[in-house]
């Protein structure tokens, strides 16, 4: 059964960009051995990411490893969901930071304001991370 699971989280006060390559490059590892794709936004306030594979594969990860994970807190579920399609596929975790390839993606997220994924509407977050999804396969 396809599953995709959405959560925020924030990233603890000492955790820096080459932090965040490196759990995306471990991540990625283990997301391959398991079929597992997915994105993961950072910037220093804020963790958001997509995760899509085996239902029960994707629960073991988000409960055992990430939800245990010391290097974030306060995390919330935003979407769990069963899915026919996943957004990812090319993907073993992409990394989405505040970059000029995902800039458009922010002015419209953030508006005027910071990007807050907690106030974002779970359906605005499938369309945050479909926009995400262009502005990778733009880039690549
Ligand atoms: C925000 C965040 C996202 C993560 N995403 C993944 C992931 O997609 N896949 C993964 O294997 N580990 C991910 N990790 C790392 C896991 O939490 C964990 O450190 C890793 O799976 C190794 O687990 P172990 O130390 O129990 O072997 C993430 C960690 C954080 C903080």
């Amino acid at each position: 059964m396809y599953f995709r699971l959405i959560y925020c989280s924030k990233p603890t006060a000492t955790v820096t960009l080459p932090m965040v390559q490196d759990i995306v490059a471990k991540a990625q590892a283990f997301n391959n051995a398991n079929r597992i794709t997915g994105a993961l936004f950072f910037n220093h306030e804020h963790f958001l990411q997509c995760l899509e594979g085996d239902r029960t594969t994707i629960n073991k990860l988000y409960h055992e490893r990430i939800a245990k994970d010391p290097r974030h807190s306060d995390i919330c579920l935003l979407a769990a969901e069963e899915t026919t399609e996943f957004y990812f596929t090319d993907w073993s975790m992409a990394l989405i930071t505040q970059t000029s390839t995902f800039k458009n993606l922010f002015v419209k997220y953030s508006g005027m304001t910071k990007f807050s994924p907690t106030t974002i509407a779970s359906s605005d977050v499938l369309d945050f991370f479909l926009e995400a999804r262009a502005a990778l396969r733009n880039k690549s």
